[in-house]
Parts: structure tokens; sequence; C-alpha cells
């Protein structure tokens, strides 16, 4: 049985005050997600993600990048060691944003979940087709695509344990989010990828619905088999919205 996963991604919002504020009105909300059997976790921008792991140290923290290099010449880099000191081991890979602002490629998404594999953390894998795609028919090609160029190489166990989120790019941020069908269907076929690359590393790799999840949709996308939980951008941001998310996950 998976667990359920609520993951808020913060992108670049709330300063270390708000951060903070988020993670100490968090620590009950903490509690009661795990009481129902739903993980829960935030992915705050870099400087404010020791902040939040000391104020809520039970919230599962992650990190919105890395770099696949453990140090090096890269200007305005992160590195996984520099995580890990911190006590950060969730990394979100490849999230659209990072893929059409920043150039980040399958290929360099298959480097740093290299890197994150061999550091024993846990990646949150984005993947996603644009509207372009999307109307051209092209989405699974797509997905398959990223799903078999970013897990290239990688072990097994590795696999099981880490989280893939079906992100379609239309959705995000629009308020026109993919109909549960739709999230079902492309769920399903990225833990059918994983089957026949991974075998029963399927039944465990957890897979996540994002776009546009707010509390008045999330409980349509939980219903669906293939959908473990969602990454959830706008919705995440306030503890009032958040803490609705958790409600309408296990009602
Ligand atoms: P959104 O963002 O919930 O604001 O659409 C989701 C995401 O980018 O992960």
């Amino acid at each position: 049985m998976r667990r359920k996963l609520l993951f808020g991604n913060w992108k670049m919002n709330k300063t270390q005050a708000e951060s903070k504020e988020f993670a100490k009105e968090s620590i009950e909300l903490r509690k009661f997600a795990l009481a129902n059997d739903i993980d829960i976790g935030v992915a705050p921008v870099y400087l404010s993600l020791e902040t939040v792991r000391k104020a809520n140290p039970d919230l599962i923290v992650a990190a919105q990048n890395c770099h696949f290099a453990d140090h090096g010449a890269f200007t305005g880099e992160i590195s996984i060691p520099m995580l890990l000191e911190l006590g950060v081991n969730w990394v979100i890979i490849g999230h659209s944003e990072r893929r059409s602002y920043y150039a980040e490629t399958n290929e360099s998404c298959n480097k740093k979940l290299l890197a994150l594999e061999a550091n024993k953390m846990t990646p949150i894998y984005c993947v996603g087709e644009t509207l372009e795609q999307f109307e051209a028919g092209k989405t699974k090609e797509v997905i398959k695509a990223q799903t078999l160029e970013g897990l290239n190489g990688l072990g097994k166990e590795f696999v099981s344990n880490m989280v893939i989120a079906y992100e379609p790019v239309w959705s995000i941020g629009t308020g026109k989010n993919a109909s549960k069908e739709i999230a079902e269907d492309i769920c399903g076929y990225i833990r059918e990828l994983v089957h026949e690359l991974y075998g029963d590393a399927a039944d465990k790799v957890r897979i996540l619905y994002g776009g546009s999840v707010k509390p008045e949709n999330v409980h349509d996308y939980l219903t669906q088999p293939n959908v473990d939980g969602a990454l959830v951008g706008g919705a995440s941001l306030k503890v009032d919205s958040f803490r609705q998310l958790i409600e309408n996950m296990i009602k």
C-alpha cells in the first residue's frame, strides 16, 4: 500500500520569516496528516530550507533544484552535499519552470537523479507536456521520453522510493486543472513505463498529480487508483489552504 503524499512547491515565494511562520503553524497539521496516513512536505527557497527544518523538524523539506556536481565553478548553483549538510534529503527535479526557463533537459535531470541516488536522497521528478504537445495528441510520447531518459541507469531500489509528479504544463498556475480521468490515465501510464523497466518497483513508486490542485478538486484526484497524492503550488502557500487540502484528501 502506497502512502499518500501532499507536497507544497512554494517556488520563489515566502521570506524566511514567512516560511518560519508556516512551518510552526504546520506542526499540528503534520500530526493530523500522519494520523491519517498522509505524508506532507514543502519545498521552500534554498535560503529558507534550514529555517523550515528547524521550526518543524518532522515536516519533509525539499529543495526545488540542485546541481549534479558536488562542487565547482557553477555560479549561482547549490550542490547535494550542501543540502545534506542542512539535513535536506529531498529535491524536486525537472519542474516545468526549470525546464522552460532554465533549459533543463531530460539528460540534465538524469544526471541529477543519478547524483541523488549516489547520495541516498529522494527526488520528486516532474514530467508533463506543454499545451501544444497536448493538443497535438503527443502527451504519452512526451511522458515516455521524459520518464525513460530521466530514469536511465537508476537502480530499482531508488526508483521504488522515488516520487514522480505528472504536471501538465498547461495546468500549472493557470487554474485549468486536468480532469481526474486525464490524471489517472497519465499517472497509470507512467506506472506502466516503470513496470516495464523495473517490475514491481512500479507498485511502490509514488506518482502525484500537479497543476492547479486546490482544496475543491484534490479529493477527485485522490480517488484515482494511480494517483498517490498532489504537488501543489499556489494553494500550498497559506496554512489554511494546506490544511483544507489535507482534510479533503481524507474525505
Ligand atoms: P500550481 O503549481 O498548483 O500553482 O498550478 C503546481 C506546480 O507547479 O507544482
